[in-house]
């Protein structure tokens, strides 16, 4: 299949090219578009077979269950059977916006979409209710696709399963050319990590992804307390994530990956041990350090992933940097750590999954 790659002014997207795009997707095709958190690879969510497509050309698991994306607040009347008055409060706050809601799922969406929820049975031993993940995005492209098409999008990241998130739509290309018939490219992405999702199944709402809006954020609109899954939170990872999609090895570059967590100092120093050791071995050695220390390391690669005070830059640059280092072909990749004040618990959860949570402290 040849793919299209088609440029996309996102303050102002070609009519033609929407209404073409538009039509892949009413048609059950495959149209790779930007989100303001990274690209989506978007079909028909109410049409099984479209669904099925993205876990081909992804080469998902099909247990895993897609996000629907909508541009209209109505339409979540129509797929989710309850809507609970935080789903209309956070809506309000955030929507459009980096937030994924998990709703009781409405009859017509079908199985394919949700990935046949084999987890609920786990998740909801009880009452069996069936969910489905949903989101407004905050961008122009986005927003415009799904209003032209006059469906409801349900969209994974744009990369090949395992691999980093797509930030920008060369690295769709990399992984999905002649798999998929068009790419809209809007240029980069403007926050470059995944939507937070929050629970709204259950008593107390929980968060089962990080993301750009935190806990804090989601409190201060609800008025109540909400929690983290256990399951992503600890670091020996012996608790299993309720999102299916956290359990799977993600977002892992080629070549080990691990931390350094520490003073600034005494991390530099140990950086800088450990690359000359492998150096040594005869490795290629590869270092994620920021503005501030870029210049003192010696190795093959070093790359900055912005200035620490800057984790909105950090969070944007994190998948592009470890799509990088696979370029390079480095045999070692070691990080500086990045718990930063507000998105610092997103970061560095796509980080250490990237590092099969192997962390040196000094
Ligand atoms: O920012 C984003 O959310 C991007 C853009 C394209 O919108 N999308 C995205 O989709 O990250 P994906 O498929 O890569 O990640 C969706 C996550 C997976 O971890 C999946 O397991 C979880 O959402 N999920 C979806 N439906 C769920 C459900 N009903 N219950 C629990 N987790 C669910
Ligand atoms: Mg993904």
């Amino acid at each position: 299949m040849q793919t299209k790659l088609i440029k996309i002014d996102a303050d102002d997207p070609n009519k033609e090219d929407m209404r073409e795009a538009a039509e892949i997707i009413r048609s059950g095709g495959l149209v790779a578009f930007p989100t303001e958190t990274v690209y989506g690879l978007g079909a028909n969510a109410l049409d099984p077979e479209a669904s099925k497509r993205i876990y081909a050309a992804k080469g998902r698991p099909s247990d895993n269950p897609l996000i629907v994306h909508i541009c209209r607040f109505e339409e979540l009347l129509s797929i989710a059977k309850e809507v609970p008055p935080q789903a209309e409060k956070l809506a309000d706050a955030f929507w459009p916006g980096p937030l994924t809601m998990i709703l009781p799922k409405a009859d017509i969406v079908p199985r394919e979409t949700t990935g046949g929820l084999d987890s609920v049975a786990v998740r909801f031993p009880s009452d069996r209710i069936a969910q489905v993940a949903i989101r407004m995005p905050n961008h122009p492209v986005a927003l415009a696709l799904i209003d032209e098409s006059g469906c409801m999008i349900a969209a994974p990241s744009a990369n090949t399963s395992g691999k980093p998130s797509p930030t920008e739509a060369g690295h769709v290309a990399l992984d999905l050319d002649g798999k998929i018939p068009m790419i809209l490219d809007g240029g980069p992405v403007g926050i470059g990590i995944e939507s937070t999702i929050i629970d709204l199944t259950e008593k107390v709402p929980m968060i089962l992804r990080p993301g750009y809006i935190t806990k804090e954020m989601l409190e201060e609109v609800l008025g109540e307390e909400v929690r983290i899954d256990p399951g992503i939170i600890a670091s020996d990872s012996t608790k299993k994530p309720k999102a299916p999609g956290m359990k799977y090895k993600h977002y892992a570059p080629k070549a080990d990956l691990v931390l350094v967590e520490g003073e600034q100092e005494a991390v530099v120093a140990e950086i800088n041990a450990l690359v000359r050791e492998k150096q040594a071995a005869g490795l290629k050695v590869g270092v994620v350090a920021t503005d501030e220390t870029e210049s003192l390391y010696q190795a093959d690669y070093v790359v900055t992933i912005g200035a620490r005070s800057d984790e909105d830059a950090i969070a944007r640059h994190l998948y592009k940097i470890l799509r990088e280092f696979d370029d390079w072909n480095v045999d070692a990749i070691y990080s500086e750590s990045f718990s930063t004040p507000r998105i610092g618990q997103a970061i560095m959860n796509r980080l250490m999954k990237a590092a099969g949570h192997q962390v040196i402290h000094v």
